[in-house]
């Protein structure tokens, strides 16, 4: 060993801004803890008065009359599907969403049929939606990419009213999420939630029909028990599942119910940090809520001018910065999933070039500042 000195000391490692963080504060965790204990007690551990609680409370939350509580979002996408008969028939769906929303119109007996990107809102444009159309369309799947609702979530209603055909959300991005005050999972015939963990609230595992349709209602709740009459005969009338939620899952989807105003008041916050600070930004655009609308900031999403090799781009933000990303919607569309690939119908370029330059940074319940300002820093050294 050289006996050397040098003066310069190692520069301390970057902190660390996670992609993602789920939020249970101590006396959430506590209550939740109570009511488990006390279903286990009772043996009540399903279809119980903690969900039908979460129903009611989701319903009013949403502005819709039903809320239907399931065991995920794929789940309540396929009832809500089923419920409107759509075997034999084609389903369009946008190409740029998760493999749920087109497997469940798969699942449910239908064709799904892919509609391009609409660049603006990263949901479907009405024009691609109306070219789309074929004489076996039941309906209109539109889906509110990263918690935003497009501005012409207007038109697509007025679309499918003039083609006598239906509008379903798929609100998994969305909980809270509105535009011109009407709440997603209010703008279509019915509503589907997602509560996996990584969405903006949580019941572990579970999903929720919205809807104001008494009969769809009506259906989704024979259809998540087996396809009883009800819950005390043993008539199965539908080709139902077991898509129960149960009461462990409702309790905590409760609480973070509670939560929701307060954690998405917490992403916007940081959204106001990026909105401000990226305006400097030559090499990016931001993907821009809409006047009129409120997000939720399930994502925060940017849009390269330029493609970059976005895993390599990641990587340095990562190693070097200490930010990590989140995940993209969507890396790829669905188009190009290879089990999807022949539901192609039609070139759908828009989704291609969007899906391969966008990236969506972090933003989550309890971030700090100080991340959003870190992470700010990291781009700006990057992407410049
Ligand atoms: C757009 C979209 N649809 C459907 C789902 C399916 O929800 P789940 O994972 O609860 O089945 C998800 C999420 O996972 C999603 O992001």
């Amino acid at each position: 060993m050289s006996g050397h000195k040098t003066d310069a000391t190692p520069a301390a490692p970057p902190r660390k801004v996670p992609a993602a963080k789920i939020q249970f504060l101590p006396e959430d965790r506590a209550w939740i803890a109570d009511r488990i204990q006390e279903v286990l007690a009772t043996g009540q551990l399903t279809l119980g008065k903690y969900g039908a609680e979460f129903e009611q409370k989701f319903a009013q939350f949403c502005g819709v009359r039903h809320a239907v509580a399931v065991n995920s979002g794929t789940s309540s996408l396929e009832i809500i599907l089923r419920a409107l008969g759509v075997e034999g028939k084609d389903v369009l769906v946008p190409t740029n969403t998760f493999f749920a929303t087109a497997a469940a119109v798969v699942h449910a007996g239908a064709r799904p049929v892919l509609v391009d990107t609409d660049p603006e809102s990263f949901a479907v444009r009405p024009e691609d939606v109306e070219a789309a159309l074929t004489p076996k369309t039941a309906g209109i799947v539109v889906v509110h990419i990263g918690g935003i609702v497009s501005r012409r979530i207007g038109a697509l209603q007025e679309l499918a009213r003039k083609k006598g055909l239906w509008l379903v959300e798929d609100a998994a991005h969305a909980h809270g999420s509105s535009f011109n005050g009407v709440r997603a999972g209010a703008f279509g015939i019915a509503g589907s939630f997602s509560f996996y963990p990584t969405k903006v609230m949580t019941s572990g595992e579970g999903g929720m029909i919205a809807t104001s349709d008494d009969r769809i209602a009506e259906e989704a709740r024979i259809y998540r028990d087996q396809g009883k009459a009800s819950f005390t005969q043993n008539a199965h009338t539908r080709m139902g599942y077991n898509w129960r939620m149960s009461e462990p899952h409702a309790i905590i989807g409760l609480k973070h119910l509670e939560r929701l105003p307060a954690m998405i008041a917490d992403r916007q916050k940081i959204a106001a940090i990026y909105d401000q600070g990226l305006k400097e930004f030559r090499n990016l655009d931001r993907l821009q809520v809409p006047a009129g609308g409120v997000c939720n900031y399930y994502k925060y999403i940017v849009v390269l001018k330029e493609k970059r090799d976005r895993k390599a781009l990641k990587a340095t933000l990562r190693e070097q910065y200490g930010v990590s990303l989140a995940g993209e919607v969507y890396e790829d569309p669905l188009h190009k999933q290879p089990i999807f690939e022949k539901y192609l119908t039609r070139a759908l370029p828009v989704s291609e070039d969007y899906c391969a330059r966008h990236l969506c940074l972090p933003v989550f319940s309890g971030m700090e500042e100080a991340d959003a300002r870190q992470v700010l820093d990291a781009l700006k050294k990057v992407i410049g």
